[in-house]
């Protein structure tokens, strides 16, 4: 019997830290080709190295490459298989060197199975020790490996059953005994019809094509040979014979599979005539933004709406505390919603990192209002936050922009952002996007409270404007770009704003650093005073937000403290904040609009500057070192 021990120490966790993209195959046509073709529209998921697994004259064939998928499309050209049967990876690790052995598909060592994964197996190391008393050996430093053995363990012990497949049989006998989160594909060197998938912690989505069955991660990996689509949830799964495909729990119960049609247009995920996928989303906010209001605004009660909240106006009003949880950028964004749902809806709320709230326990009451933000719907500390609020009994809603996703199906309501597929990892649409829709939702529960009619009809008017003064601001990116060119050699930045635009420094910051390696920190600009101003000198700019009236002199007053201390200035700064002549080095004017939208605005610039930085000093913009846009891993 299989004796695991549910427990193991962080320090044995060697190469078990990953997020990953997986795709697999089986249909009538030459699999590897839409396989690579999937694994490039999922790189932004993991990009240290890929793998494939082909069945081949009764073998599985497994490539493997250390780098970018493209050094796999090479390998695999060159020894071109007639396989309609695959799977594939691509991978990001944040423990453990990568290696060609360390790549996936990882194959068991009786060569019987071969899998990719997504996740981590916590428990790897007893199942390992277990395993390697059976005979079974290592060659890489994975728990996926430990995964693969444990199914050919199981397969090689199964008995021929009455019904089903031994082989499926073999994978859920396999995880039962296994502590973590996984969305697998998994092939049988004796099955060459088979494919089984499995779904645990992380995401796994069924693609139900003509004459041919796809699994992966994300949508963006099938959505060219399918819109038909299985989002499995946790603990099913998924057993693909030929072209047809049966959904079960662990325990062999069948499950009645729901097919949702996806909206997605294929050309979103091309680059087009841009160079990088950020510089395309950039310029693709306007789009975005009027995605985020089409049809949600009431005219006649000047008010937002939405569809999806599954929640009275009653209900609404008698949340008296709102606790906004998120990673990132979207953190950022829910700094600014914070400012916005105080400021125009009087609701006090709080903003958590999902990775501190689901661990501390902090105390809430029944009236709260749990709102998560996520641009991919996938974030692993932020489902946990979810979940975490949904045990104690709290109501959750979502803002996401991933219809489908995890978070939006586990909430109990929620905003899309239809902002379209973010590629570049650094995220831009998505980030004004939700500062779009916490506006509404300021607007929307500000007139179920105390705002006035008028009061609510000006923020209407205001935002419907910002699409096109977000254009009129990307038509300045050539003057962006040369003030780029003067920075691009400089190691450390600050960035500076107050109140609204706090958020928008901490996230200018972030930009910067994410592509270009600069290091640069985002503080209240007041609070500069209090340590940051040690690094002002020659070698460190300071880019200061100047877009209210109202706190223009004391945001002036900063400026002058960094001029005295012989800093360079840029500033982004609303037209109707003018400064003292010579003050700033460098400036970028941004139209006056609704106080509400200014932040959305003072973005754009920050997001040109950065991507003109880095792309200067020759960087890999849409794929940054060390990063991955969607973290579902803790
Ligand atoms: C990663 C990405 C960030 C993103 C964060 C949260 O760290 O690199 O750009 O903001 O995850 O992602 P989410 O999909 O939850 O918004």
């Amino acid at each position: 019997m299989l004796l695991l021990h549910y427990y193991l120490p962080q320090k044995l966790i060697k190469d078990n830290q990953k997020m990953c993209g997986i795709v697999g195959y089986l249909g009538k046509q030459n699999a590897a080709g839409i396989l690579l073709e999937g694994l490039k529209r999922l790189e932004y998921r993991g990009y240290d190295s890929s793998g494939l697994a082909v069945f081949e004259d009764g073998n599985l064939i497994v490539t493997r490459r250390v780098g970018r998928v493209k050094e796999l499309v090479a390998a695999v050209k060159k020894a071109p298989s007639q396989s309609s049967l695959g799977i594939c990876h691509t991978r990001w690790a944040t423990h453990g060197v990568v290696t060609e052995q360390n790549a996936h598909p990882q194959l068991s060592s009786d060569g019987k199975i071969t899998l990719v994964h997504n996740g981590v197996i916590e428990n790897y190391n007893t199942i390992q020790k277990f395993l390697i008393s059976k005979g079974y050996t290592f060659s890489s430093e994975t728990d996926t490996e430990v995964l693969c053995n444990l199914i050919a363990y199981h397969y090689a012990k199964e008995k021929e059953p009455k019904e089903g497949s031994r082989f499926a049989q073999s994978v859920r006998k396999a995880i039962l005994h296994v502590e973590g989160t996984y969305g697998l594909a998994v092939l049988c060197a004796d099955c060459p019809n088979e494919m089984v998938g499995a779904r645990h912690g992380s995401p796994l989505i069924l693609g139900v094509g003509r004459e041919e069955i796809l699994l992966a991660s994300d949508v963006a990996a099938l959505v060219s040979r399918t819109p038909e689509v299985v989002y499995l949830n946790d603990g099913e799964v998924v057993q693909i014979v030929g072209t047809d495909f049966t959904i079960s729990t662990l325990d062999s119960e069948d499950i009645k599979p729901i097919i949702n049609t996806v909206d997605w247009d294929i050309s979103e995920g091309e680059l087009g005539d841009f160079d990088h996928f950020m510089l395309k989303e950039i310029f693709e906010q306007p789009e975005a933004l009027e995605n985020a209001m089409r049809g949600r605004f009431s005219l006649d009660q000047s008010t937002a709406k939405f569809g999806g909240l599954n929640l009275t106006p009653q209900d609404l009003r008698q949340v008296d505390r709102i606790l906004l949880c998120a990673c990132g950028t979207a953190w950022h964004a829910c700094l600014t919603i914070e400012f916005l749902i105080e400021k125009y809806a009087r609701i006090p709320v709080e903003v958590e990192y999902a990775s501190e709230f689901r661990y501390r326990n902090a105390p809430l009451d029944k009236n709260t209002l749990v709102m998560v933000v996520s641009q991919s719907g996938e974030t692993i500390d932020t489902l946990a936050a979810l979940q975490e609020s949904k045990r104690k009994g709290y109501t959750t809603l979502a803002i996401t922009n991933t219809v489908g996703s995890t978070i939006a199906r586990e909430s109990d309501g929620g905003i899309y952002q239809h902002a379209g597929p973010e590629i570049g990892v650094a995220s831009t649409k998505a980030f004004t996007s939700q500062l779009m829709i916490g506006a509404m939702l300021a607007l929307f529960l500000g007139r179920l409270r105390d705002m006035s009619f008028n009061d609510g009809s000006e923020l209407v008017t205001g935002l419907k404007k910002i699409p096109d003064l977000v254009r009129e601001i990307t038509q300045h990116c050539a003057q962006i770009k040369s003030i780029a060119k003067k920075y691009t050699k400089k190691q450390d930045f600050l960035f500076l704003g107050r109140l609204s635009m706090f958020p928008i420094a901490l996230e200018g910051a972030l930009k910067l650093k994410e592509i270009s390696y600069i290091h640069a920190e985002g503080y209240p600009a007041a609070e500069m005073k209090h340590g940051p101003i040690a690094l002002v000198s020659e070698e460190c700019p300071s880019v200061f937000f100047a877009t209210e009236p109202d706190t223009l002199a004391k945001v002036v007053s900063n400026m002058q403290e960094v001029k005295a201390r012989k800093g360079q200035i840029i500033v982004v700064r609303s037209a109707n904040c003018p400064l003292p002549e010579g003050l700033a080095d460098d400036e970028v004017i941004i139209p006056e609009c609704h106080q509400a939208a200014t932040p959305i605005l003072a973005s754009i610039p920050v997001q040109l500057l950065s991507y003109y930085i880095a792309v200067e000093r020759g960087c890999d913009v849409d794929k940054p070192r060390n990063l991955a846009k969607s973290v579902t891993v803790e």
